[in-house]
């Protein structure tokens, strides 16, 4: 695995040392169940105390916030359903929502369309972006939830959360945002952000899978997806991940620490694989999908247009880079992104697409390897 090169950051990232030595040392000791009463269950809560405390300093809000969940996937379930019953009560029945959400907002919109709740989805321009004139005129008194992304996991497009925040507080509908891929490359500041619910994931991050946290603002109507013990105040039953989340809190510790200097990491290594690009295939045989600008640092969506996603894919993998299709959850399946079906781009674009995503472990080496190799695969595809 030595000389394989992982581009694909976006779709999961591998335990950062110091991560995997918490988790390890927590697993080693015997992590004790945080609602046992002896000695070792008061440890356990200890731990999970002090890393939810932890993270409350890095998002700027109050631990009490904050609810320990299993994935992203959960995070964006129990905002959606538990603000969406939790308003319903409140007589509002409106879900808003954008056609670039990932799918665990999207496929739980709709299912609470089937269940008698009036969903909107918002369109989005070329470059992936919501319009806040379209987000107001969808946003009344009648709309329970309104759920958007802060940056999307297969464009890097970044959301204007903050003017629809705005709005969706002044018709007093809970702002959800997912801010699973954001997280560790922009700053998240929830005493400033207008929003009520927000979904983090620990293993987009160098954290271990499998360990999610979602805020609740104080006073926010919301109702549990489970039902059980009273653990993290009888918003999410389970016994606590407790090594997992002491391995989150790490990896978000570091994250926080190193914020700037990883932006500009995942940035050097993105735009030499895009000059590389440039330089081995000319401009013409590629497209970059997403913001120029107004993006995270650490994806680009390029389409090697004549080119099928799914063959350049197989033909990197065989040459040992590591990319995805699209998100991962769809890249088994062939179907075109609907992310980059939202935007308006040819049809060619779109089946042509490929995610490159960049984090710890990734050089300049690598994305100028990568360029020539893509290079090498695209002449043989595009002469055959
Ligand atoms: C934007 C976004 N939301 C939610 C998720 C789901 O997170 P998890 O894999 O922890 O369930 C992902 C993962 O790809 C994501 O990129």
């Amino acid at each position: 695995m030595k000389d394989l090169i992982y581009f694909d950051h976006a779709a999961t990232t591998a335990m950062h040392t110091d991560v995997l030595q918490a988790y390890v040392e927590v697993i080693g000791e015997g992590a004790g169940n945080p609602s046992s009463l002896h000695a070792q269950g008061r440890a356990a809560r200890e731990k999970v105390s002090k890393a939810r405390d932890a993270l409350a300093g890095i998002l700027n809000c109050d631990a009490s916030e904050l609810v320990f969940t299993g994935s992203g996937t959960e995070s964006d379930n129990s905002a959606l359903f538990g603000a969406a019953y939790a308003q319903k009560k409140r007589g509002k029945n409106g879900i808003v929502t954008t056609a670039i959400e990932h799918h665990a907002v999207l496929n739980a919109c709709r299912e609470l369309e089937t269940q008698g709740f009036s969903l909107k989805i918002l369109p989005v321009d070329e470059y992936g972006r919501v319009s806040v004139e379209d987000a107001k005129a969808a946003i009344n008194e009648a709309t329970a939830v309104v759920s958007i992304m802060a940056g999307n996991n297969e464009t890097g497009t970044l959301q204007p959360i903050a003017e629809i925040g705005e709005w969706a507080r002044k018709h007093k509908a809970l702002m959800h945002v997912d801010a699973v891929q954001a997280f560790g490359y922009i700053d998240i500041d929830l005493r400033e952000w207008p929003v009520d619910l927000l979904s983090l994931s620990a293993h987009k991050i160098n954290g271990p899978q499998g360990v999610g946290l979602l805020y609740i603002r104080k006073g926010s109507p919301f109702q549990p997806l489970l039902y059980g013990g009273s653990q993290e105040r009888s918003r999410r039953a389970s016994t606590e991940n407790v090594a997992g989340i002491v391995a989150f809190a790490k990896a978000a510790e570091l994250a926080s620490i190193q914020r700037d200097e990883r932006r500009e990491h995942a940035e050097n290594v993105r735009s030499t694989l895009l000059k590389e690009l440039s330089e081995q295939l000319g401009e013409q045989s590629f497209a970059v999908n997403g913001h120029p600008d107004d993006r995270l640092p650490h994806i680009v969506n390029i389409s090697f247009v004549g080119i099928s996603s799914a063959s350049m894919l197989m033909n990197l993998d065989l040459a040992g880079v590591a990319v995805s299709g699209g998100s991962a959850c769809n890249s088994g399946s062939l179907k075109p992104s609907h992310v980059l079906s939202a935007m308006n781009i040819s049809a060619e674009r779109v089946s042509s697409a490929v995610r490159f995503s960049f984090g710890l472990g990734n050089t300049r080496e690598q994305a100028e390897k990568t360029a020539k190799i893509t290079a090498t695969i695209s002449a043989r595809l595009r002469n055959r």
